[in-house]
């Protein structure tokens, strides 16, 4: 099987990109099969499949995992090839920061920004839409896929390609689980098998909450926080809100989100569901 190109640079993005529509899936390595899934979806949108393969210093503060970040490239590369990846963009931090780390001009996340994942991480989402709309001038794609267990992100990135008039439709793609139900992420690997245990609490938080969806928003949350044993996991938040991260309606679709670390890492998870209306 013929590998995709690898481009390291704007020059040889470039010529490997072509004329073609392209369909992209940015990521930071550590592929697992959720970002399979995502190369899989973005495979038919696009007729130059693209995936980026870029761990972005701006999108973690200082003391966060930089780092170590898990860097695997030949198995990300294998892994591209197999879910029929055209071109491989992995920029060194120069060619994605010509300037050195001190953009003057990067893109402010807005209040959705500081809510959640932002409340815990002031700068994360910033290094986010600013990269991800570099990436978009570089790769210039017609489509770009990005997974739902990142649901904030997700919401922030489509709201700067609308509000921005990037000219990308920005699609999203459910979360691929474990057996166990946890949603798998590239942190995931940092877990030690007794963590990895308690962590699966998490996404039965969230299966509970959808079971008692009936019983409006406070059932929900009680049925969800019922699950979650403090001594075990240490809760960040645990919220419900509407698809676009406002107030919940009873009787409308919602999404109810956490955030929790168990040992090293901080997990994230979300799921839809739609409200009764509390009799
Ligand atoms: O979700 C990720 O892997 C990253 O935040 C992204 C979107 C590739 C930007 O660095």
């Amino acid at each position: 099987m013929a590998g995709p190109i690898v481009a390291r640079t704007r020059a040889e993005l470039v010529a490997a990109r072509g004329a073609s529509s392209v369909s992209f899936v940015p990521t930071m390595g550590a592929l697992h099969d959720g970002h399979v899934q995502l190369l899989k979806h973005a495979r038919p949108l696009g007729e130059t499949l693209v995936a980026s393969i870029f761990v972005n210093p701006t999108q973690f503060a200082p003391g966060e995992d930089y780092d170590d970040y898990p860097r695997t490239f030949d198995t990300d590369l294998e892994r591209c090839a197999e879910a029929g990846v055209d071109v491989v963009f992995a920029p060194t931090v120069p060619v994605m920061y010509p300037s050195g780390l001190v953009d003057t001009v990067t893109v402010d996340p807005g209040p959705l920004g500081a809510i959640l994942e932002g409340a815990s991480r002031p700068t994360h989402f910033r290094g986010v839409l600013t990269v991800v709309a570099k990436l978009f001038g570089l790769v210039r794609p017609d489509v770009a896929v990005f997974g739902e267990k990142d649901f904030q992100q997700l919401t922030l990135i489509r709201q700067m390609a609308r509000e921005l008039a990037l000219g990308v439709d920005v699609v999203g793609c459910p979360t691929v689980r474990e057996a166990d139900g946890l949603a798998m992420s590239s942190r995931n690997r940092y877990l030690s098998a007794d963590e990895r245990a308690t962590a699966a609490a998490i996404s039965a938080a969230l299966r509970a909450g959808v079971a008692a969806a009936a019983g409006g928003p406070d059932a929900v949350l009680a049925a969800a926080h019922a699950v979650i044993d403090p001594a075990d996991v240490d809760l960040d938040y645990l919220v419900l809100t509407d698809p676009e991260l406002g107030p919940a309606v009873p009787g409308a679709d919602a999404r109810l989100l956490v955030a929790a670390r168990v040992g090293r890492p901080r997990l994230l998870d979300n799921i839809g569901l739609t409200l009764g209306r509390p009799s």
